[in-house]
């Protein structure tokens, strides 16, 4: 069982995240990324372009402003409804999420409250203030969006964006007409999204400013299935873990025995689940997709599944990505507010396209890759793919002497171009494996006695801690088939007896 702290510490010590503005006592809300933690969210965000753009040719990436027109969150909805409910302590004035505090009293789910069942909740369970022990006003609706004034006036307003999706369909037209009019057509972006959380917390998991990669996919029902069902031939046998709305608990199903969610919907289900399986090596036990009942989706989702993660330092199942069906309701709402066109012709007349999206929040998987590889039985190690290990190699001396750190250096340069290296000479051997392995650098190549006379090297495997010899002309095959997965290390053990 990971502590959340443990884990914590060693992010902090060995340069994954901490607090921003940490000299100055740190806001809640707001974490920054070290030179590791960077590197391993630019290979989450590599290995997320490569997997979901790789799920049709009409899929691509654009990128799209942060600060939002008022008229174009008023349009989406944001304006009126993006709110949670606050509840504020009469004596000394501090702010709660109602549904928060009754989550914790409870242990079960209050997202889905309005105003007044949360008012009833809190008085049947007597809650007070956890700070001071003061009794609570009346529940009141916060807006979640940051307010910005453009311009040296101020006078126009705007809003740092709370999701990317409204960048993107925003520019759907555009698109629509610079790819030449096919659809099905996805588009993804990558990008900051800003909520004034009121209470944020646990870690990267509710932060005021994060990230998210979302790929909103166009499409007219009727007119593109074909093309959906033929691509949901391809997974219908896979199966999932899902909990649905009626259910007690999660189940494993094959996707072909749910009846009731349509294709276009169903493979993109099966694909993300495949993401977090095969490309993400989370264990199927610790994944489920949880279906949100018609109270708890947001107002503009018809279906809505979250892909829920087992976090050890979470307490439990919670949300890292979700998928959403919205319907034509964002085309529809900028076309009306835009008197602007946003219709496409099929042949059966103009349509508006639906949109189904793909939303991930980037921290919040960044931390279950941690939560869910970090490992402190007999030594602390952290069992990440390797795709995605922020150091794929470390390359060091034996020792600092006779000529050992000048030839490791040699092999340092002769890999970093084609990996995630480094080359370090500082403490002992083992305490130089201890380092890597609590970041989950996959191998550690040491460059011994044995290397000035035969050119070759050991490598040292994470997971087993076990070695192998390798000539330094091979390793860079050896080092791309065990990091690309084409071969195992005990595949090159074998060999070796
Ligand atoms: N465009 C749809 C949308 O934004 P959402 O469920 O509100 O949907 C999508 O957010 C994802 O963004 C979530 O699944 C979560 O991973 C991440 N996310 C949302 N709020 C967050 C926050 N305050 N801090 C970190 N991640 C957050």
């Amino acid at each position: 069982m990971t502590e959340k702290e443990d884990l914590l510490s060693m992010c902090k010590r060995r340069g994954f995240l901490w607090r921003s503005a940490e000299i100055y006592g740190g806001e809640a809300g707001f974490y920054d990324y070290g030179h590791l933690g960077a590197k391993l969210l630019d290979s989450w965000k590599q290995i997320w372009k490569d997997f979901f753009l790789g799920l049709d040719e009409n899929y691509h990436m654009i990128y799209t402003n942060n600060i939002m027109p008022y008229s174009v969150m008023e349009a989406s909805g944001h304006v009126d409804h993006f709110s949670d409910i606050m509840i504020k302590c009469k004596s000394c004035d501090s702010y709660f999420r109602g549904d928060h505090l009754i989550e914790e009293e409870t242990g079960e789910n209050a997202e889905w409250m309005g105003k007044e069942d949360m008012k009833e909740k809190i008085e049947e369970l007597n809650l007070s203030c956890p700070d001071c022990g003061g009794n609570f006003s009346e529940p009141e609706d916060f807006n979640m969006m940051f307010n910005v004034s453009l311009g040296p006036t101020g006078e126009k307003k705007g809003f740092l964006r709370p999701e990317t999706a409204q960048g993107t369909y925003i520019n759907f037209r555009r698109e629509y007409r610079a790819l030449r009019k096919q659809m099905p057509m996805g588009l993804a972006t990558i990008g900051s999204a800003f909520r004034n959380e009121i209470s944020p917390r646990q870690i990267v998991f509710r932060k005021r400013e994060f990230l998210q990669a979302e790929l909103q996919i166009f499409f007219v029902p009727g007119i593109h299935d074909e093309k959906f069902e033929r691509k949901y031939q391809e997974i219908e046998d896979m199966k999932v873990n899902l909990k649905r709305v009626s259910w007690d608990e999660s189940k494993e199903v094959e996707l072909k025995n749910i009846d009731d969610l349509p294709p276009f919907y169903l493979y993109h289900l099966g694909k993300m689940y495949e993401f977090y399986t095969d490309v993400m090596e989370l264990s199927s036990k610790d994944i489920r997709f949880r279906e949100l009942s018609e109270d708890e989706r947001a107002f503009y989702n018809k279906i809505h599944f979250d892909l829920e993660v087992d976090f050890d330092t979470l307490n439990g199942w919670k949300e890292v990505s979700g998928l959403h069906y919205r319907s034509d309701y964002d085309l529809k709402q900028h076309q009306e507010k835009s008197n602007q066109s946003l219709s496409v012709s099929t042949d059966e007349g103009k349509k508006i396209p639906h949109v189904i999206e793909l939303s991930f929040g980037i921290d919040r998987n960044f931390w279950s890759l941690l939560d869910r590889g970090y490992k402190e039985k007999d030594r602390d190690w952290l069992d990440l793919p390797k795709k995605v290990a922020p150091r794929q190699v470390a390359v060091f001396p034996l020792v600092r002497k006779d000529g050992l750190p000048e030839k490791s250096r040699e092999v340092f340069e002769k890999l970093r171009s084609d990996f995630r290296v480094s080359w370090e000479k500082s403490g002992s051997i083992g305490k130089r494996y201890a380092r890597n392995d609590e970041v989950g650098t996959p191998y550690c190549i040491t460059v011994d006695y044995d290397t000035l006379e035969k050119e070759s090297v050991t490598i040292r495997d994470v997971e087993t801690t076990e070695q192998i010899r390798v000539e330094i002309k091979e390793l860079d095959d050896v080092l791309e088939k065990l990091i690309e997965g084409r071969k195992k290390f005990k595949d090159y053990l074998e060999q070796e007896d």
